[in-house]
């Protein structure tokens, strides 16, 4: 068999009727942005298929427009804490009630996702279909992060976990974590379920846990709604590549509106307000690199790290901007590393096989690939595929990977889940001619 072939008999595997797991046992669920690379990946030889689990995606949407992270559209399977009753959504009335769902967001990924497949196939009656059906409710999403996630009205959301960024232990949030307090009383019991499944080394610490479900406790105490959670989570960050990706998915937006003949006056005033705020919140002169945004206290978070990378992705970077990001991801290469590691490699917080702190990630790459290529960075853009390919010839279709070469040269799997979806996605559209 084919390595194509593999990732295709992966995305079989994980196919659940209408919707695609990212892998067994570990994240047994629909997960929100997984499944947008999903759709993705899928579009080469199943279409239908990316229509159908975008649809899927779409029967977790709030009332409010919120998108969840996680659609648990089996309420059988126990092998992932948090479960839907853990969540307990429903004390928002705005919830779904025909499928349960997680409470917090992930990056909104699904503007350029529908772009991407009407380029593909601009007269295939489904997609056009999917593309009219869904137009609205991704707008509907955005909306939500601008009315219920942006208290000063800067065209910034914020995000009040870090499984909302999807960077979930990145070293990025670490100072704004060990700031919270963790006693007996403030967490209600749990039982993990992840370390059970794949390597505790190469998982999120216990002690990010106990945070990650005090801010989860946070979030149901005011009913999943922004408002309230602004004024009290200590953890309120303005995630530069959230705001990055929304911003990406608005444009598409605008472009697909355009096309059909549908307004889009309000899309482009958020567009105008979040571009307007973007570069003097989030670039950072000293690092030269793109940050978040700490908006409880009140300052930059200055680290270099993955998602600094992404506004190349949406073309957010001025010309001088984007060639000191080349020249520092061309360094980081030079030194022995595949790109693109997700965090500062000089850094002692660096590590090359815990999750978000070090290795390169599939759907990463992706993206950075097409920054890349939008500001003719060819030559870097093909390293960065090229790495990630070799990466899964090599290892095998894992969640993430290590990112120091002289390690890889001693390995023989990747990192976290095995038969990962988004792997084989990636891997299948890298590979593709579209
Ligand atoms: C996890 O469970 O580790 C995810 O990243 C959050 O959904």
């Amino acid at each position: 068999m084919s390595i194509s072939d593999e990732a295709r008999a992966i995305l079989n595997h994980n196919w659940k009727e209408a919707f695609t797991i990212p892998t067994s046992k570990l994240y047994p669920f629909q997960w929100m942005w997984d499944s947008g690379f999903v759709a993705l990946g899928n579009r080469h030889d199943n279409v239908e298929r990316s229509i159908e689990e975008i649809k899927s995606m779409f029967t977790g949407q709030w009332e409010n427009g919120m998108l969840p992270h996680i659609v648990f559209h089996s309420e059988n399977e126990d092998s992932y804490f948090p479960n839907h009753d853990f969540w307990n959504c429903h004390v928002n009335q705005g919830a779904p009630v025909s499928v349960k769902t997680s409470g917090i967001t992930q990056p909104p990924v699904y503007g350029f996702v529908l772009e991407s497949l009407l380029s593909s196939y601009p007269n295939h009656p489904k997609v056009i279909n999917l593309v009219r059906e869904c137009f609205p409710k991704v707008v509907h999403y955005h909306q939500f992060l601008y009315q219920y996630r942006d208290p000063n009205q800067e065209g910034l959301f914020f995000i009040y976990h870090p499984w909302e960024s999807g960077r979930d232990n990145s070293p990025i949030w670490d100072e704004v974590m060990s700031n919270i307090k963790i006693t007996k009383e403030n967490i209600p019991p749990y039982i993990r379920k992840d370390t059970a499944i794949s390597d505790n080394n190469h998982r999120p610490t216990q002690d990010k846990y106990d945070r990650y479900v005090f801010l989860l406790e946070l979030g149901k105490k005011h009913q999943y709604d922004g408002i309230g959670i602004a004024q009290e989570s200590p953890f309120l960050i303005q995630d530069c590549m959230m705001n990055a990706i929304l911003i990406r998915s608005n444009e598409a937006l605008i472009q697909i509106g355009e096309a059909f003949g549908i307004d889009t006056e309000e899309l482009k005033s958020w567009q105008a307000l979040s571009r307007s705020n973007f570069e003097s919140k989030f670039w950072n002169e000293d690092l030269a690199h793109f940050v978040s945004y700490d908006l409880r206290n009140e300052k930059q978070m200055t680290h270099k790290e993955i998602g600094g990378y992404i506004p190349l992705f949406a073309g957010l970077a001025s010309q001088s901007q984007a060639l000191s990001i080349k020249s520092y991801l061309q360094s980081v290469h030079d030194r022995g590393y595949y790109l693109c590691p997700s965090f500062d490699v000089d850094s002692p917080l660096f590590d090359s096989k815990r999750y978000w702190r070090g290795p390169v990630w599939p759907q990463m790459n992706w993206m950075l690939y097409h920054g890349l290529k939008k500001y003719n960075f060819d030559k870097l853009a093909q390293i960065v595929k090229s790495d990630f390919i070799e990466l899964v010839d090599k290892l095998g279709f894992y969640e993430y990977f290590e990112s120091k070469k002289s390690h890889v040269e001693k390995l023989t799997t990747g990192y976290g889940g095995n038969n990962f979806s988004w792997t084989a996605s990636t891997y299948l559209d890298f590979k593709s001619k579209i």
